[in-house]
Formats: structure tokens, sequence, C-alpha cells
């Protein structure tokens, strides 16, 4: 199978993502090529019977230039779509002390559902999502560890819906 991956990031940690999938992906026999979305070009994207889109997070909202990006892919219906985000992990809130629940999350977390939403009318198919969490303090990373365990996990879903 081939995939083309396109990610947004900014700090290296979806490139990070990116190129564990790589190597998980190829390690499957699959070919996995990675590129950020500033050296590509959306309207003319080579073939691929798989695309992955990567997204680093603003204000709970995919950045400016995945979102870009991805409206311009002119991609027919019925393609199919993998797509992750990277977020900051959870914290607890500074009032309350509590952790945010799945509800609270769901809505401060958009950069997925942003993105799906885009694709969706394009006709595109989701096989597959993923959050990866980074360093809440700096914002900018590391990854939280365990992040190579999710990749393989992505992986597997990806890999059932063919
Ligand atoms: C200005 C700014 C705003 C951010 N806002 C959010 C946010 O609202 N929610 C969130 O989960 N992460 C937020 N982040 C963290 C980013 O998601 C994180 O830096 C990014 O996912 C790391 O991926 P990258 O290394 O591939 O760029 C923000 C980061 C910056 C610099």
């Amino acid at each position: 199978m081939r995939i083309e991956l396109y990610h947004a990031s900014k700090f290296g940690n979806g490139a990070k993502v990116a190129e564990e999938l790589r190597r998980v992906m190829e390690a499957h026999g699959h070919q996995l090529n990675t590129h950020h979305v500033k050296d590509a070009n959306p309207k003319n994207l080579p073939p691929a019977d798989l695309y992955i889109f990567g997204s680093p997070t603003r204000m709970g909202r995919p950045i400016g230039s995945m979102r870009r990006f991805i409206k311009k892919v002119p991609l027919p219906p019925g393609t199919k779509y993998a797509i992750f985000a990277t977020h900051a992990d959870e914290v607890p809130d500074k009032k309350t002390g509590k952790m945010p629940t799945e509800e609270e999350l769901n809505r401060l977390r958009r950069t997925i559902p942003d993105l799906d939403e885009i694709l969706r009318e394009k006709g595109l198919v989701k096989v597959a999502d993923k959050v990866f969490n980074v360093n809440p303090e700096t914002m900018k990373g590391p990854l939280k560890e365990g992040w190579q365990e999710k990749v393989e996990v992505f992986t597997a879903q990806i890999l059932k819906s063919f």
C-alpha cells in the first residue's frame, strides 16, 4: 500500500509521530512518504491508497496552515484518509482541581472534528484518528510517554480497514 502523509508540525512533535508512522508502516511492508505542508502543493498530491493528515492545535482548533491545505485538496470522493492531532496534555481545572471529563475534552478539542468536517464535505472517508499529547507546561513537547505505542495502535486501526 502507498501512503502519503502531510503534517504541519511547528515544534517537531507531529514530525516525530509522522516519522514513527513511516517506520512502523514500512515494517508492515507499506510505503509511507511524509511531507510538511509548507513543502507540498495541496492541488497536486501524488496518487495513494491512503492519505494521513497531522495537525498541531491552536486555541482548540487546527493550525491555520493545515486547515488551508486541506481546504485546497482536490481528492476524489471515496478517497480514504486517517488523521492525527497533537494537543497539549490534559491538566486539572485551576479552580476545581478536577481533570476535564471526556465531554469537556470533546468540546475543547476541535482539531480532528474541524478537519473531518472539511474532508467529509469533499466525500472523503475516514479510517482512523488519534490524538497525541505533548507536555502541557511547555506546550511545545516532548510527546507524552507511550506515544510510540499509540502509533502502533493507530497503525493497526488503519490497516484493519484495508
Ligand atoms: C499559541 C499556541 C496555542 C496553543 N493552543 C492549544 C490549545 O488550545 N489546545 C491544545 O491542546 N494545544 C494547544 N497548543 C499546543 C500545541 O497543540 C502543541 O504545541 C503542538 O501540538 C505540538 O505539535 P508540533 O510540535 O508538531 O508543532 C498551543 C500551542 C501554541 C504555541
